[in-house]
């Protein structure tokens, strides 16, 4: 899909489609106001007969439209005016993406630019086109042996109604690929099937990255995590045939000595559950749950294409959880790296135990911020539902950054309490900790293990067990948290 940003008129333009919108109860924008002008009231016409009422998020096509030159008028319904905020914008840009999709149309040029949205600039406006856009327009059908008609939908002219807005719109234009291009990284890999997505294939994938972004990239192998005492990453991994991989990204460049702020993304490429084995239905599901490390990936894509001025380190550990008769068992203790021993009561509770010595691992990056991504937990699902990520954090500030980055990009998180009293129901007799701490609070507890290997850095957790994926017919990758991450670190370069 190809956008370019203009200062036109409507009326003027030669092209497949013209996008305009019109407010409830039937009134007209600026632009569906020219349009009306140039036809003779014409547009006026179609509403007075009440086929576009103009409610949020309702779409009609008119075709050969008189005194206009283009083919088509997508008439695009945006509710009531002073309704319209950023969440309403998003949906009209929406509703306008799928009826484009699902037309026969190749080139379109958009006027829904020009609506005010409270005190949001051309360029937050263009932005949030593009990537709404190019989200709407997200489809994963390589895999099916019959291709999927290709989408007419070629390219799209946003128009700013302010010849002094273009600078700013570019940069908008730029910040909307940039994350939209991560996002779709993180919905492929997330969608990737199992037998296709091992670990293997995300290093394969993290070299690609290095290579387009001139990243840093170390993969460690299992000697490697034999020889740093990583033993509950390794205890995970032992009843796989695919070999566990750490990687390591670096992108690094901010000021020199800066402290980096490291990603930490669970990537587990299939969860049975090991020998504490799930129940059939919808396992096919846990494949996403790698999403974690996905987002990483993502981020890293977005960022690599901003050149974001800042010290980033993303760590992967990733490996499948499967059943086997050399998988670690319930009641099995593993010595992590950090030296701390954990009693295995059940072996679906993995991600806590890859992560944990991935956070050690990040140790040694003199992190001035961790935060971990991490498709931990059902109990969280339980608790928010699909939307909202589950925050948690050792350090107050960190946690309203990243809530404020969620807020900015719609793409939001909530915070849950990490508090001293969860601890004690992780204590075990045999070992330092046990995995699990019981049915109460099964998102906090899984919290409050991993604070047990992030205690002298500030550190988040972000639990994105309802909000990476969709279930249903609808079924597929959200790539979530990118937005919310992307955002995160380009905030802080701009600090
Ligand atoms: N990957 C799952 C968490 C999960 C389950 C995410 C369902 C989304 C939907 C994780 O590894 C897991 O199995 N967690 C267990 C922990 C329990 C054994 C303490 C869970 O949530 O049931
Ligand atoms: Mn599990
Ligand atoms: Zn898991």
């Amino acid at each position: 899909m190809e956008f370019s940003i203009k200062n036109t008129q409507a009326e003027k333009q030669r092209n497949d489609c013209v996008v305009v919108g019109v407010y409830e109860p039937k009134k007209l924008s600026a632009a569906a106001a020219a349009l009306d002008q140039a036809s003779n009231g014409y547009i006026a016409s179609i509403l007075k007969r009440g086929d576009m009422k103009g409610k949020l998020g309702s779409t009609l096509m008119l075709y050969n439209v008189p005194g206009t030159a283009c083919q088509r008028v997508l008439l695009v319904g945006l509710g009531k005016e002073r309704e319209l905020h950023e969440k309403e914008y998003r949906q009209i840009l929406r509703a306008a993406a799928k009826a484009i999709i699902n037309s026969t149309v190749g080139n379109a040029v958009s006027f829904l630019t020009d609506i005010p949205v409270g005190k949001r600039d051309a360029s937050w406006r263009v932005a949030q086109l593009v990537e709404v856009t190019l989200d709407a327009s997200y489809r994963f059908d390589s895999l099916k042996s019959k291709p999927s008609d290709p989408y007419t939908f070629a390219s799209m002219v946003i128009n700013v109604p302010n010849k002094a807005d273009i600078e700013q719109a570019e940069a908008g234009l730029q910040q909307g690929l940039a994350l939209a291009a991560g996002m779709q990284l993180a919905k492929d890999l997330g969608n990737t099937p199992p037998n296709i997505c091992t670990p293997t294939y995300l290093a394969e994938q993290a070299g690609e990255l290095a290579q387009a972004y001139g990243f840093q990239l170390e993969v460690l192998e299992r000697e490697d995590m034999v020889r740093l005492k990583m033993g509950a990453l390794l205890g995970v991994a032992k009843g796989s045939r695919q070999p566990p991989k750490l990687i390591v990204l670096q992108h690094n460049k901010g000021p020199q000595g800066q402290k980096p702020t490291v990603l930490v993304g669970k990537g587990i490429t299939f969860d049975a559950g090991g020998i504490s084995i799930k129940p059939a239905a919808d396992m096919d599901e846990m494949k996403y749950d790698m999403c974690g490390a996905a987002s990483v990936l993502g981020t890293f894509k977005a960022i690599g294409e901003m050149d974001l001025p800042l010290n980033v380190v993303g760590v992967i550990p990733t490996c499948e959880n499967l059943p086997d008769g050399d998988a670690v068992k319930p009641g099995d203790v593993l010595t992590s790296m950090s030296g701390q021993t954990i009693e295995v009561l059940n072996t679906d509770a993995e991600g806590r135990l890859i992560l944990c010595d991935a956070l050690t691992y990040a140790e040694r990056f003199q992190p001035g911020t961790i935060v971990d991504i991490a498709t931990l937990t059902g109990a969280c699902v339980i608790a928010l539902g699909h939307h909202a990520t589950g925050l948690f954090s050792n350090n107050d500030n960190l946690a309203r950054e990243l809530l404020k980055a969620g807020e900015d990009t719609f793409d939001r998180a909530w915070r849950m309490p990490l508090w001293e009293d969860y601890q004690e129901q992780l204590s075990s007799n045999f070992a330092d900790m046990a995995n699990i701490g019981g049915r109460a609070a099964g998102s906090i507890t899984a919290a409050c293990f991993l604070s047990r290997f992030a205690k002298d850095v500030d550190w988040a957790h972000l639990d994105i067990a309802g909000t990476a994926w969709k279930s249903g017919k609808e079924k597929g990758s959200t790539g979530r948290p990118v937005p919310l991450l992307t955002h995160f670190l380009v905030q802080r370069a701009g600090k």
